[in-house]
């Protein structure tokens, strides 16, 4: 589509416009699933970045992002469509005191349809209708396996059909972004009709691109040792290590603490920002700590 990369190079170069650093890897699968319509399903651990990059490919699309954050229960009404009721029964009295006997149409007419993310992806974006549409379907690994069949139906022809109104079909069909944490699998069939990227911790230097881009406040030769901290923590044995969000916000509180040079008694006082597991915090004793801290350059 016009506006669309045309290159793994121009894909990773717009991400970055949009402040997204990506490695070759994930800026292929992102390519590709513009280029072949697939869908692209991402997963890692939380933190690493997957919504994020969503949020970055409709940037790169020119498009703001649909987004549906999947949870156990979720049904069409919240994820599809919902007709709006009391517009309807008020168009309804205002046709009965005006003598008139309303229509079907009248009734189900396209203002009266509550248009939830997957319905909105198969339209237009009102404010940009050349640009291909971006969803986000986070999460996926929290919803139920009857809202993966329902997902798996309409991600193969990007249409519904809404029985009052009739059949929405996608012009151009939309990027569709799946995440999921992996708390439990998803569905095999779900997974073969997309392109697959996992999503790991971003090499050092990656990281450093980030956390520059995204706490510039803690400056250069704070960000590259809280970096180099986090990498060592990485390799510790945590329950939950930190992830880049962590990274992110570990500079910030530094940088709020005018902290300028990382010493154990700092790292102590705001370890509680990158671990929030009791277990882990009881983990960083005093020669852990300063075992990490002699791996910062
Ligand atoms: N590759 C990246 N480039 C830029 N920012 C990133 C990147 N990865 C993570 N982030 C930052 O980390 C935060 C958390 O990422 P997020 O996408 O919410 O993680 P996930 O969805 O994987 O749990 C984001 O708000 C963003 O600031
Ligand atoms: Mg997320």
């Amino acid at each position: 589509m016009l506006g669309e990369p045309a290159s793994i190079d121009e894909t990773l170069a717009r991400l970055r416009e949009h402040r997204y650093f990506a490695n070759r890897e994930l800026a292929t699968a992102l390519f590709l699933a513009l280029k072949m319509q697939r869908p692209l399903f991402l997963e890692g651990e939380p933190g690493v970045g997957k919504t994020e990059l969503a949020k970055a490919a409709a940037g790169l699309c020119g498009t703001t992002l649909l987004r549906l954050q999947c949870y156990e229960g979720l049904d069409t009404a919240s994820a599809l469509y919902e007709w709006d009721y009391p517009r309807q029964i008020m168009a309804l009295r205002l046709a009965e005191a005006s003598g008139e006997t309303p229509s079907n149409d009248s009734l189900y007419r396209s203002e009266f349809l509550l248009k939830r993310p997957l319905l909105q992806a198969l339209l237009p974006d009102p404010a940009n209708p050349d640009a291909r549409r971006v969803l986000l379907i986070d999460e996926i690994d929290r919803a139920d396996e009857p809202f993966e069949a329902f997902l798996l139906e309409l991600l193969s022809d990007f249409q519904v059909s809404i029985p009052e109104y009739g059949t929405v079909r996608a012009q151009v069909p939309p990027l569709v972004v799946m995440t999921s944490n992996r708390t439990r699998e998803v569905h095999d069939a779900l997974k073969r009709r997309c392109l697959y990227q996992w999503i790991g911790y971003p090499a050092r230097d990656v990281e450093l691109e980030i956390v520059a881009a995204r706490a510039p406040e803690a400056g250069q030769a704070l960000q590259a040792r809280a970096v180099a901290f986090v990498h060592e923590l990485r390799t510790m044995d945590l329950f939950k290590a930190p992830g880049v969000a962590e990274t992110i916000d570990w500079c910030r509180a530094l940088a709020a603490l005018s902290v300028t040079e990382l010493d154990p008694q700092s790292v102590h006082d705001t370890l509680g920002v990158l671990l929030k597991y009791q277990d882990d915090l009881a983990r960083m004793d005093a020669d852990t700590l300063a075992r990490c801290l002699a791996a910062t350059p």
